[in-house]
C-alpha cells in the first residue's frame, strides 16, 4: 500500500525541497502591513503550484475580511471520506534580525537543518501535506476527497478564515481536518496534539496629565502612568504565578485524576529537556501544578512589552504621559476569549489608581480546543505517521494556540488530527528558525499514509 506513491517522493526529493525553498524565500509576514504584498505573493505562489504542479484544476486566492486565503479541491467520490488540509504560509516578524547567524528568508541548509523564518512554522510541514497529495495524484491517484484551505494571517489574528469558516460552512464540509502546525515531545517521538489552548491578547493604554511633566515640577503630585501600569500588571499576576482576575479560573473544564497524571508523568520525561532548550534552570510559577498542566491546561498571564517614558541616552527627568503594554492570557479548555477580555477590561479598570485612566483594546485571540482520544480515526493517523518512526506516538496537549482549528471544530464538527515536526529548540518566533530536515521527508510520507490508509487503496 502506497508504495508508489512514496517512492514519488523518494525521486523527486531535491525537486521538493527546491519548492519548499521557494516559497521561503517570499518573506510572508502577516504582522507588518508592509509585507502585506508577500503575503499575497505567497498565496499566488501556492495557487500556481497546486494548479500546475501538484494536480489540482480549480485552486484559487480567496479574497475575504483580511488577507488572502487559498482554497482548492479534489473530490473523487462522495461515498468515500473528505479530509480538509489546513496550514498557514504567513510567518512572525524576523526581529532582532542582528541576532540571525544566516539571511532569514534565505533558506540555509546547515547539516541537517534547514534555517530559515518560516521553515517549521509552518510552510515545510504545510508543504509536506500538498507534496503528499502530489506523490498521490501523481502515481496511484487519490482516494479520498481532499479540501485545502491555507491562510496567511494564523499569526496574527485569522480574520479571514475565521469569516470564510463561519459563513461556509457548507462548502467546506468533511470528516477530518488534517493540521501539521504543531511540535513533537521529543526529537524522534511522533507527537499527536489534541488540545490547543486560546488567547486573549490586548493592548493597555495609561494616560496621565496632557503632556509629558517636568519631575520637578510636578514630581510628588502627578500622576504617573508608567508606574500605574506597572502596578496593575504585578497585581494581575503574583509571584506564585496565580492569575488575579476573579472569574478566569471559574471557567476551566476540571482534569481528571488519569489527566492529571498524564502530564505528571510527561512533566518528568519532558522537563529536562525543556529547560535545557531555553537555558533555564527552573520553572518559576504554580508549584503545585505539573509543568505540563501549567503549560498546557492552565491560564497564563504574559507581559509581551511595555512602550513609554524616556530610554535614550543620558537622563531626562520627565513624568511621562503615556504608557501602553502588550499582554495576553493563554486559555485552557473551558475558557471563553471574550468573556476573559470582559473580565480583564472590568478589572484593569478597578485597579488602574487615582488621576490615570486605563483603556484595555483587543488586538487578536481565540479559543481553546480539547478533542477526545477515542476517535476512530487517530488510530489511522497513528498507524501512518507511527510507521515513519521507531518510537511509538505520544498523545499530548499543546500549549500553542491554532484561532481556527476551534472553529473547525465548532462550524464543520470535524475533528483536528494534529500531527507534530517541530523541536522545542527549533526557535520558533526567535531568531535561527530552523526544521529539522529529515522530517519533512518523514511529514511527506506520513501523509501520503494516512490518505491512502483513509482511502483504503491498495497497491
Ligand atoms: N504553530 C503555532 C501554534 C502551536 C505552537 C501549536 C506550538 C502547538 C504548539 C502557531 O503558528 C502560532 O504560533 N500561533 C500563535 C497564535 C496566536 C498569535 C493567536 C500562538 O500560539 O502564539
Ligand atoms: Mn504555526
Ligand atoms: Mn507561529
Amino acid at each position: 500500500m502506497s508504495q508508489a506513491a512514496l517512492q514519488y517522493a523518494t525521486s523527486n526529493s531535491e525537486r521538493f525541497l527546491e519548492e519548499l525553498k521557494a516559497l521561503i524565500r517570499i518573506p510572508s509576514i502577516s504582522g507588518i502591513s508592509d509585507y502585506h504584498p508577500d503575503v499575497r505573493r505567497a498565496a499566488e505562489w501556492l495557487v500556481n503550484h497546486l494548479n500546475t504542479t501538484v494536480g489540482f484544476t480549480n485552486a484559487r486566492v480567496v479574497e475575504e475580511v483580511g488577507l488572502p486565503l487559498v482554497y482548492a479541491e479534489r473530490i473523487i467520490d462522495p461515498a468515500k471520506p473528505t479530509v480538509l488540509v489546513y496550514g498557514h504560509f504567513d510567518v512572525q516578524p524576523v526581529d532582532p534580525v542582528e541576532l540571525w547567524k544566516t539571511p532569514p528568508f534565505e533558506p540555509t541548509l546547515v547539516g541537517e537543518s534547514l534555517y530559515a523564518r518560516g521553515a517549521v512554522d509552518d510552510k515545510g510541514p504545510t508543504l509536506a501535506i500538498v507534496k503528499a497529495l502530489e506523490s498521490l495524484i501523481a502515481t496511484q491517484g487519490l482516494h479520498v476527497n481532499i479540501k485545502i484551505l491555507l491562510e496567511g494571517e494564523e499569526e496574527s489574528g485569522s480574520e479571514s478564515i475565521s469569516h470564510y469558516v463561519e459563513h461556509n460552512a457548507t462548502a467546506l464540509a468533511c470528516d477530518y481536518v488534517l493540521i501539521l502546525d504543531t511540535g513533537m515531545v521529543a526529537k524522534d517521538v511522533p507527537t499527536i496534539t489534541h488540545s490547543l489552548r486560546g488567547m486573549t491578547y490586548v493592548e493597555i493604554t495609561a494616560k496621565g496629565a496632557k503632556g509629558d511633566l517636568h519631575s520637578g515640577g510636578y514630581g510628588g503630585i502627578a500622576p504617573n502612568p508608567l508606574q500605574a501600569l506597572a502596578w496593575v500588571l504585578s497585581d494581575l499576576k503574583g509571584r506564585d504565578g496565580y492569575i488575579n482576575l476573579p472569574g478566569l479560573y471559574d471557567m476551566l473544564r476540571p482534569l481528571s485524576t488519569e489527566e492529571r497524571a498524564i502530564l505528571e508523568r510527561q512533566s518528568q520525561q519532558r522537563g529536562e529537556l525543556l529547560m535545557a532548550a531555553a537555558g533555564i534552570d527552573s520553572f518559576p510559577g504554580e508549584k503545585q501544578y505539573s509543568a505540563m498542566e501549567r503549560m498546557t491546561s492552565r491560564p497564563t498571564f504574559e507581559v509581551h512589552g511595555i512602550i513609554g517614558g524616556f530610554v535614550g541616552e543620558g537622563t531626562k527627568t520627565v513624568i511621562p504621559a503615556e504608557a501602553k503594554a502588550k499582554v495576553s492570557l493563554r486559555l485552557a479548555p473551558g475558557q471563553d476569549s471574550q468573556k476573559v477580555y470582559e473580565l480583564l477590561r472590568k478589572r484593569v479598570k478597578e485597579l488602574s489608581p487615582e488621576a490615570v485612566t486605563m483603556d484595555v483594546v483587543w488586538l487578536n485571540g481565540g479559543e481553546p480546543l480539547l478533542l477526545p482520544l477515542d476517535a476512530p480515526v487517530l488510530q489511522i493517523a497513528a498507524a501512518a505517521y507511527g510507521a515513519e518512526f521507531s518510537e511509538p506516538v505520544e498523545y499530548v496537549r499543546g500549549g500553542g494556540s491554532i484561532p481556527v482549528a476551534a472553529l473547525f471544530d465548532r462550524y464543520l464538527k470535524a475533528p483536528c488530527i494534529m500531527l507534530g515536526f517541530g523541536l522545542s529548540d527549533d526557535n520558533v518566533h526567535a531568531p535561527n528558525e530552523k526544521f529539522h530536515l529529515p522530517y519533512y521527508a518523514k511529514a511527506v510520507r506520513s501523509c501520503i499514509r494516512f490518505f491512502s490508509l483513509l482511502g483504503g487503496a491498495n497497491g
